[in-house]
């Protein structure tokens, strides 16, 4: 009998791409293979993501289309993961009948039983979420060469869960209470990675700064927090950096703070969602901090390592937002001077407390403060980027073609190369030292110095 072939289709954060990893891996053990296009394989993996309803429409039309595919490709079994599975469970199904599996993020790890059973009984939900669950022992291949060539980097995660509550989102809903992975699963679980070749990882959760709070983490029941994690990670011989995503500032610690100064292999880099640059806003989006005490931990952030590469997260025309309160994210920007952000319109999304406030900015107007913002954020970034001009940087090798390679540095800019004359023998995962000679708006370009 042939295998049966899988595609899996990843939308949203890096949390979703280490799930859908896991499910690929137990796919595999299931004795299904990678299949190359989604409309010919056997089984479709929609991993989804519901952060802003643009984020939810993706799947949607996408699901439409393989209603298509699947009528003339009849043994088709599809299956819709992650955070829209979770929130809209038998909603989902209503509308797409043609959904064989409804499957949500704590179930992740039961995907070869949920796909047998759906095989009988088409239109099987599983998205119950659980408040005391523990994260699976989950071992990566530790044949990784055989998945993908050239893997370097990892992202693992430690956590799963938020309950912080901003008012905006729907993560503390999708993904559940915040549970931590053990110490000794993480531990091993990079000790594999290092042995299949992986120079870099990057520690994953809604919210790393509070590893270890809600649930006990090691074998002895003493309590280990995050900053206390990542020295053990950077003991463990091999790994040449690391970095970790995301952190909430209304709980970042001196101690994790610190660990920016005393670990040499932890990237300065650090992504630190602000949202707004207003008191009031901050307040009506339930992030207890003040703009003033954000300013703080970058001082201090700054003082433990000057280097230190910044970003954030800002949504604009959050509901009662004002001119003034935008003006207020605008100064921040000034004052911050971040490398690189991300930002959003506010979007409604269901279930969420401030999709009841009634003062909702008009679309318009969201749409002026984002081009704004992104437009000085864009000038930002290209004098950051300039302030490495003549600087002599490190990169880690990621593609290589036959006149460039392509690196990173450890603040996270990307480094184009000249490749002529190198050689045959860099690989992705080298170390090189370049000289900066240009900077663009999104990248540098660096020669290699000899
Ligand atoms: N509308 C717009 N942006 C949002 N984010 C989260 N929820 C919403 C929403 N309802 C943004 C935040 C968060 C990032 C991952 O997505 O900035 O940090
Ligand atoms: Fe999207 Fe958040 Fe779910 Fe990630 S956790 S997929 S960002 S809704």
């Amino acid at each position: 009998m042939n295998q049966r072939t899988f595609f899996v289709k990843t939308f949203g954060c890096q949390m979703n791409e280490r799930d859908s990893e896991i499910m690929s891996q137990t796919l595999s053990m299931h004795g299904y293979v990678e299949g190359m296009v989604m409309e010919q394989a056997d089984l479709v993996i929609l991993n989804t993501c519901s952060i802003r309803a643009k984020a939810e429409q993706k799947v949607m039309s996408l699901l439409g289309m393989l209603r298509k595919a699947k009528a003339s490709n009849k043994g088709m079994q599809i299956c819709v993961a992650g955070c829209v599975a979770q929130q809209e469970g038998e909603k989902l199904l209503e509308r797409m009948p043609h959904v064989d599996l409804i499957i949500g993020t704590q179930n992740i790890y039961r995907i070869g039983e949920c796909l047998e059973y759906a095989r009988k009984n088409p239109g099987f939900i599983a998205i119950d979420l659980q408040d005391n669950y523990d994260i699976p022992r989950f071992m990566p291949d530790s044949d990784l060469s055989a998945n993908k060539p050239a893997e370097f980097r990892k992202f693992v995660t430690i956590m799963q869960g938020c309950n912080n509550y901003c008012s905006y989102c729907v993560v503390p809903y999708t993904r559940g209470r915040e549970v931590s992975r053990k110490v000794s699963d993480i531990i091993d679980e990079i000790k594999v990675l290092i042995e299949g070749g992986i120079r870099e990882i990057t520690l994953l959760g809604q919210n790393v700064n509070s590893y270890g709070k809600t649930n006990i983490v090691t074998d002895n029941g003493l309590p280990c927090s995050f900053a206390d994690l990542l020295h053990l990670v950077a003991e463990i011989p091999g790994l040449s950096r690391l970095r970790f995503t995301t952190s909430n500032p209304k709980d970042l610690s001196d101690q994790l703070m610190r660990c920016f100064r005393d670990i040499p292999i932890l990237c300065p880099q650090f992504h630190l969602p602000v949202q707004a640059g207003s008191d009031a806003v901050l307040k009506r989006m339930n992030r207890k901090y003040s703009v003033q005490q954000y300013l703080e931990l970058v001082d201090t952030l700054r003082s433990y390592r000057p280097e230190i590469a910044l970003s954030t997260d800002i949504i604009v025309g959050f509901p009662g937002e004002t001119e003034e309160d935008f003006q207020g994210t605008m100064d921040l920007l000034e004052q911050v001077r971040y490398h690189g952000s991300f930002s959003f319109k506010y979007s409604d999304r269901p279930g969420t407390r401030s999709a009841d406030f009634d003062d909702k900015v008009p679309e318009d107007v969201k749409t002026r403060r984002l081009i704004e913002f992104q437009a000085r954020q864009d000038e930002i970034s290209l004098e950051r980027n300039r302030e490495y001009l003549g600087s002599t940087k490190e990169i880690m090798v990621e593609s290589i073609n036959s006149d460039s390679i392509k690196g990173r540095t450890t603040t996270n800019h990307i480094v184009h190369v000249d490749s002529s004359g190198l050689g045959d023998n860099i690989r992705p995962g080298d170390l090189l030292m370049t000289e900066i000679y240009h900077a663009g708006q999104h990248s540098l370009k660096g020669k290699i110095n000899s």
